[in-house]
């Protein structure tokens, strides 16, 4: 058994002390700790070697001490596993040098067995259990498929994700095909990270919101339903689609355990599009841990206050920023473990 299971609970709806916190993309940049492993090892590199992903994935667990650990990986190893080729550029991120643009690109992609294939993803997370001897839960993620069809079909990031949109709506017939070929790898490999030791899943839609809302439910949300439907009698599954608030209402009836909320939408706005009852998390604006700590406090108090301290999970709303100072991410974590109800 998990000893703080305080965001076991709170995916569950439990009444808890204070909520649980974590950060997305808490293993990362702004860490003096990583970003000597990153000196060393390149990112694939530093993916692939169970030793440091699960070292990388407790650096920020020792320091802080936040409710949930994340393992350090990307979301980028599915279409690598699925035979396209992906880099990660130096200062410019993800790079795929043949991206996928026809029927005929679509028909070469891989439904791969994720378990051998991408078996280091699952050596890290035994490794990872092991060295936080159930202090608290381990999270494992996947992205959307719409977020990687988007890398797959654009080849690198975008402010917009042109070509990406321009390929679901010129060829349709083939872009449900490459998403039903995502999701279907997806569900195979979370469930593998569940066999393997995670305790939750996290669904990233990191650009969902670039699609309207009918494209949403055609090109997205459809899928992501299929990944609900297929995990969560397995292991609890939170939700993420950054500008995708207008999703909500459907999102709160899918099954899954928890919905992330980005900065843009108020806490009283979330709760109400998303009908009171479920788990919300989020959904701290990032570039505010830019703000000096005695503020960063003041603001995640009133943050809890705005959710409220059950059903919820204190975290940002998109990923920690490189620039943070390390003091001012500290104040974010101590901040919700200060929390007491008024
Ligand atoms: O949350 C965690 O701490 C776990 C680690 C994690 C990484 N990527 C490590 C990483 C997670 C959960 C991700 C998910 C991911 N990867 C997403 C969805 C979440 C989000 O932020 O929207 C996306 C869109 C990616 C794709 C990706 N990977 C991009 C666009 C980049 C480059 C931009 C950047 O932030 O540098 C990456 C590289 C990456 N993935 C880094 C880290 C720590 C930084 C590069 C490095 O360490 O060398």
């Amino acid at each position: 058994m998990i000893k703080n299971d305080l965001f076991l609970r709170a995916l569950k709806g439990e009444t808890v002390e204070r909520p649980p916190v974590w950060m997305m993309r808490q293993a990362g940049r702004y860490l003096p700790e990583f970003m000597a492993i990153k000196k060393e090892y390149d990112f694939f590199t530093r993916c692939q070697t169970p030793d440091l992903a699960s070292e990388i994935t407790v650096q920020p667990i020792r320091r802080y001490g936040m409710d949930a650990a994340i393992l350090f990986s990307d979301i980028l190893v599915i279409p690598q596993a699925m035979n396209i080729e992906v880099e990660m550029k130096p200062n410019f991120g993800p790079y795929l040098p043949n991206p996928i643009r026809t029927a005929k690109d679509v028909e070469q992609v891989i439904i791969p067995d994720t378990e051998e294939s991408l078996g280091y993803v699952m050596e890290a997370i035994k490794l990872t259990k092991e060295k936080l001897d159930n202090e608290i839960p381990l999270i494992g993620f996947a992205g959307s498929p719409w977020t990687i069809l988007c890398y797959c079909v654009q080849g690198q990031g975008s402010k917009n994700f042109d070509k990406a949109k321009a390929f679901c709506f010129t060829q349709p017939v083939a872009a449900h095909q490459l998403l039903q070929k995502i999701t279907d790898t997806t569900i195979d490999y979370l469930k593998a990270k569940v066999r393997a030791g995670v305790d939750a899943v996290q669904v990233f839609d990191s650009w969902g919101g670039m699609l309207s809302p009918e494209d949403y439910t055609e090109f997205s949300w459809k899928y992501i339903q299929q990944i609900i439907d297929a995990l969560k009698d397995e292991a609890p599954v939170i939700v993420f689609g950054k500008g995708c608030w207008f999703a909500l209402g459907d999102m709160a009836k899918s099954g899954a355990s928890a919905l992330g909320v980005d900065w843009t939408c108020s806490a009283r706005n979330a709760r109400y599009l998303s009908g009171g009852q479920i788990t919300l998390q989020g959904n701290f604006d990032p570039a505010r841990l830019l703000s000096p700590p005695k503020e960063i406090k003041r603001m995640v108090t009133e943050m809890i206050d705005a959710f409220g301290k059950d059903r919820y999970i204190a975290n940002l709303g998109h990923g920690i920023l490189p620039n943070i100072p390390i003091e001012n991410a500290g104040a974010f974590v101590e901040a919700v473990k200060e929390y007491r109800q008024k």
